[in-house]
């Protein structure tokens, strides 16, 4: 295939695809466009870079067979709030119940309001969950990690490290391999919380986290930090005060202190965007991995996250939009955001990398194009 006779096939593959998406599609696009779409999550080689990110929609291990049936590349369960031996959870205030979403336009993308938090049911039901993750993530079908909400003290307090103990310990022997693959939230109403109204207590919290967790067992983390409600220069700070992760997911959604609720849309990816752009070009080595979270809603979106750095992204909103306002006909809500953001002809990834390529800015190696290759090259 000539990349001269590709968008001619990617008209044909997005009309055909809508009734039904091939599961192991980025083999498909390997051999059809010569697109090499593999990608990078926590130190894992991923088929593509789209995951879901934690939250209402992993939940439980239908979603999840949903999603490894759909072909996405990793979901992150929905957070958990740590606990002690005894089930005291110093964090409780976010183990709320609430189950009305709502989604809605905001600016020219789409946000969903709810005002729930973590994990509201047993400790035991989300091993079990995990055990059903780990089955998945060990048959090769999807990779699917747990996300915990861990105590976060004020400057003058200690760590509270019976919760760090009890809840890592458990975690890891129900994923039952070495490494115990796990994101640590920072979690948006957090910056709305008087916890984080102050920067010293913030930084303490991004350099000091990782050491309370790796205490307890061999982990490789992640961690998803907030926008704080400060300035750009200060989610600059953070990232580097996080620097001892594995990996930074970057940066769960803003905060309407008025409305008291978390929000997304078009005002979250210009401000990540815009921060990440400080960082670049290039990627230091030695600096952990990047995953891209807010407003994912096109594969152009998934380019520009990936030239400021991020070799996966996370998405939730674009899972959950209107059935109409996707272009497949037919498919589990997850393949069809999939369909559309791969094979848009204007503005799915092929289609991006493509038009990359004809603008000079990514070329081709041993004939393919590279999804990698973008990763943190300004272009
Ligand atoms: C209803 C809802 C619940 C969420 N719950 C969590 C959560 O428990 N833990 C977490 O780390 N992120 C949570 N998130 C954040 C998402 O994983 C994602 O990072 C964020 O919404 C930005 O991506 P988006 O613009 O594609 O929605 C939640 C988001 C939504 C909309």
């Amino acid at each position: 295939m000539s990349s001269s006779s590709s968008p001619a096939l990617l008209d044909k593959d997005f009309e055909r695809f809508k009734r039904e998406l091939p599961r192991d599609f980025p083999a498909h696009i390997r051999d059809a466009y010569r697109i090499d779409l593999s990608a990078r999550y926590l130190g894992t080689p991923i088929p593509h870079p789209i995951g879901k990110g934690s939250g209402q929609l992993s939940l439980n291990t239908g979603q999840l067979e949903t999603d490894a049936e759909a072909g996405l590349a990793f979901a992150v369960l929905k957070t958990v709030i740590a606990q002690d031996a005894g089930g005291t959870q110093s964090m409780a205030a976010w183990a709320i119940h609430e189950t009305k979403m709502k989604v809605e336009r905001r600016g020219e993308g789409w946000t969903v309001t709810w005002k729930g938090r973590g994990w509201d049911r047993s400790f035991d039901d989300y091993l079990a969950l995990v055990r059903a993750g780990r089955d998945l993530t060990r048959d090769g079908r999807l990779l699917a990690l747990p996300s915990v909400k861990y105590h976060l003290p004020r400057l003058d307090e200690p760590f509270r490290d019976d919760e760090y103990a009890f809840t890592t310990r458990a975690l890891a022997q129900a994923w039952g391999e070495s490494p115990l693959l796990v994101e640590k939230d920072f979690s948006p109403t957090l910056a709305g919380d008087r916890l984080a109204d102050e920067k010293a207590q913030i930084l303490r919290w991004l350099r000091e986290v990782p050491q309370h967790i790796r205490a307890h067992a061999d982990v490789r983390l992640a961690m998803k930090l907030m926008n704080a409600r400060f300035d750009d220069d200060f989610q600059v700070e953070m990232m580097k005060a996080a620097s001892s992760a594995d990996a930074l997911v970057v940066f769960n959604r803003l905060f309407d202190s008025n409305r008291a609720i978390a929000y997304g849309g078009s005002e979250l990816s210009d401000r990540n965007l815009r921060v990440l752009g400080f960082l670049t070009p290039g990627a230091s080595p030695g600096t952990p991995e990047l995953s891209g979270t807010g407003n994912v809603s096109s594969g152009r979106r998934i380019v520009e996250y990936a030239r400021r750095g991020c070799s996966s992204v996370q998405l939730h909103t674009f899972f959950q939009l209107p059935l109409e306002e996707y272009p497949a006909t037919d498919g589990s809500r997850t393949q069809r955001a999939l369909h559309a953001l791969i094979f848009d002809p204007h503005d799915g990834l092929i289609a991006a990398m493509l038009e990359q390529e004809a603008a000079g800015s990514l070329a081709r190696a041993g004939g393919e194009l590279r999804f990698l290759d973008l990763v943190g090259e300004p272009g």
